[in-house]
């Protein structure tokens, strides 16, 4: 799992999307700042490496770190970052027991570039309970990869197909904490919200937050689509 091989897209693709992304964000904001590919490994230290980043035009890996006690991560919040337009890996963080806190605004994974073919992995989190990436609308291309979590919760209160555009047919979820020995309460105010497949049910991140509903991505998905990027590169031309 550890031999990140990625697939890019063409240059010109990438600088076209690059220099759109770019023009948006600063013609929006004068304070976002785009990061390239970031490996947040061994040491809680290079977490600060994240400490500006809006988009992280590439991969985020955080890996291998275990020299922790679970405090370490209370001071680490990075609001700022909404985007990553490769994939985000995250496996072996010991003591990290939810994203909810470190990454409450990440609303897009652009799968742009995949590990394997997969746009979000979640592998050997051994204390992870929840996900808890409350603010996660959509990932563009690629599927997810949660495995060998032997403590993760709310994983059955998540309607992957509501977020996955490619569907979720190469998702790859196995040996995770059986779901029947989780409590899986979704906030009292209500989450209930139509499935992908038009049935409706409690869908929530966690115990206070609720999953985005068909409704929300779309309203999302339209501002996104018109400020920050433009579908013209195929996702599959790399
Ligand atoms: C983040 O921005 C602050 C203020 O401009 C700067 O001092 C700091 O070095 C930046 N951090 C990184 C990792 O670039
Ligand atoms: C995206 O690019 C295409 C082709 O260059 C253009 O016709 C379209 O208007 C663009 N859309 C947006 C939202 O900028």
């Amino acid at each position: 799992m550890l031999d990140v091989v990625s697939r890019v897209v063409p240059a010109g693709c990438l600088l076209t999307t690059v220099l759109l992304v770019l023009s948006a964000a600063y013609s929006a904001n004068g304070a976002d700042e785009i990061c390239g590919s970031l490996d947040i490994r061994n040491r809680v230290e290079k977490f600060k490496e994240l400490e500006n980043c809006t988009i992280i035009e590439g991969d985020l890996h955080i890996l291998l770190i275990d020299q922790v006690s679970q405090g370490d991560y209370d001071h680490l919040s990075f609001p700022k970052l909404r985007e990553i337009t490769g994939f985000f890996v995250l496996y072996r963080v010991s003591q990290l027991l939810t994203l909810r806190y470190m990454f409450p605004n990440l609303a897009v994974i652009r799968g742009d570039t995949l590990f394997y073919n997969y746009a979000l992995v979640i592998y050997e989190m051994l204390e992870m309970q929840e996900i808890g990436l409350n603010g996660l609308v959509t990932i563009l291309r690629g599927s997810i990869r949660l495995e060998k979590n032997p403590n993760l919760c709310y994983m059955d209160t998540i309607d992957w197909s509501l977020i996955l555009k490619e569907g979720t047919e190469n998702n790859f979820i196995a040996d995770n904490k059986d779901q029947g020995g989780c409590l899986n309460f979704c906030p009292k105010t209500g989450c209930r919200t139509p499935t992908a497949l038009g049935t409706v049910r409690e869908l929530c991140w966690s115990g206070d937050h609720c999953q985005k509903g068909k409704t929300l991505i779309q309203r999302y998905l339209t501002t996104y689509e018109a400020t920050a990027y433009n579908h013209t590169c195929p996702y599959g031309s790399g």
